[in-house]
């Protein structure tokens, strides 16, 4: 079966087609071929605005689609399409809609179905690029507790089966993406700020941070403790915008001379990124031991951060070694149409030759 998978969610225009093998009935032995994947961000355009400017993401969309689809058609060597794939939802809404429109055009154009795709889903697919068949995973992967970490969600989510979801922690307030995005502003580094964070971060030589905080022995020469929000709260959500505050309020009360200081700038990205890992990182594990969870899933352009996949992984080995723990490779963790089309052909029951009626949903959530 060969799909053509779109995703205009966000700030990404991303269009992939892939060739999907199953030779038995169950679904989970499908081989995911990739013939083409090309993601054309819009990153330089909205950094002047240090974040995504949603109707100017439509416009970009709506110029670039056609280009992408001839780039990923040459790519893929014009295969006969058997499904159009793409995202309907979560999603800033006049970006779905592009997207949306668009492959509803194709449809028509080539008498296709649409398979609507649910992003957040996607996301967690996103772990079974080349290394499904999930059928070969070394042992049973259910329950899994996926964290699903992006610009507009944090979530932890119970996976009893494909398909079969239930949202056990969610953000209260900003996404954790949102968090290093906004304090990445007040630090005067460039959008995206998750990756402009973790490089700065990793050219930080002032301070040893170990989880939870600074080490005695720390040699930080900016004494600021950052705060963990709900790291102790006995159910999994999240809260992410009291640390950005907090950041905001720190860096107001420095000298002009300090806030340009390259030194101060890496120390704060080191302290806010270590914040958030923690956070992240003890209600995942909590979730995981509550669940009795036999693997950890993560998926979300959030999880590309290397310090977040490393002491994510020591964490496990420590406290439940047995559990699986699967991660995107970091190319597939921000979005892309790869995990948009491996998605659809587990949900190829609901292709639609009445796709008329398909529409953006902002805010649809996983169930
Ligand atoms: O999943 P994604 O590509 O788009 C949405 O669905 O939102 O996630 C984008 C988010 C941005 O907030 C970006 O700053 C963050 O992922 N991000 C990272 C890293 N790479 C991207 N955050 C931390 N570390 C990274 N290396
Ligand atoms: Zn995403």
């Amino acid at each position: 079966m060969i799909i053509l998978a779109i995703d205009t969610s966000c700030d990404d225009t991303c269009i992939s087609i892939l060739n999907v093998k199953c030779q038995s009935s169950n679904v989970k032995n499908a081989k995911f071929e990739i013939l083409s994947n090309v993601v054309s961000s819009q990153v330089k355009i909205h950094q002047k605005y240090g974040g995504v400017y949603p109707s100017l993401a439509k416009r970009e969309h709506q110029k670039n689609l056609p280009v992408v689809l001839k780039k990923a058609l040459n790519k893929a060597k014009k295969p006969k399409i058997d499904a159009v794939a793409v995202t309907i939802g979560p999603g800033l809404e006049p970006c779905l809609w592009t997207g949306i429109n668009f492959a509803k055009d194709l449809a028509q154009q080539r008498n296709l179905p649409i398979i609507p795709v649910n992003h957040m889903e996607a996301h967690i697919f996103a772990n079974f690029v080349g290394k499904c068949q999930m059928s070969k995973l070394k042992c049973q992967i259910f329950p899994a507790v996926c964290l699903v970490v992006s610009g507009g969600h944090t979530q932890l989510i119970l996976m009893n089966d494909i398909g079969k979801y239930k949202i056990i922690g969610e953000t209260r307030d900003d996404a954790a993406g949102e968090c290093f995005d906004k304090t990445a502003r007040v630090l005067g580094l460039p959008y995206p700020g998750g990756p402009a964070i973790a490089a700065a971060a990793a050219k930080c030589r002032n301070v040893e941070i170990g989880p939870y905080g600074e080490s005695p022995e720390a040699t930080a020469k900016y004494r600021t403790k950052l705060p963990r929000p709900m790291i102790n709260s006995k159910d999994y959500d999240f809260s992410f915008s009291g640390l950005k505050t907090a950041v905001l309020y720190e860096f107001k009360k420095r000298s002009k001379k300090v806030r340009a200081s390259k030194e101060y700038v890496r120390e704060m990205a080191k302290k806010i990124q270590q914040a958030i890992i923690d956070v992240l990182i003890k209600k995942t594990i909590k979730a995981a031991k509550d669940c009795k969870a036999k693997s950890i899933v993560l998926g979300g352009g959030v999880t590309a951060n290397n310090e977040l996949r490393k002491q994510l992984k020591e964490k496990i080995k420590k406290e439940i070694p047995n559990i699986q723990y699967l991660t995107p490779n970091i190319q597939f963790c921000t979005d892309n149409a790869v995990m948009i089309g491996i998605t659809a052909y587990f949900r190829r029951k609901e292709a639609s030759k009445n796709w008329q009626k398909i529409k953006a949903e902002a805010n649809l959530r996983i169930s």
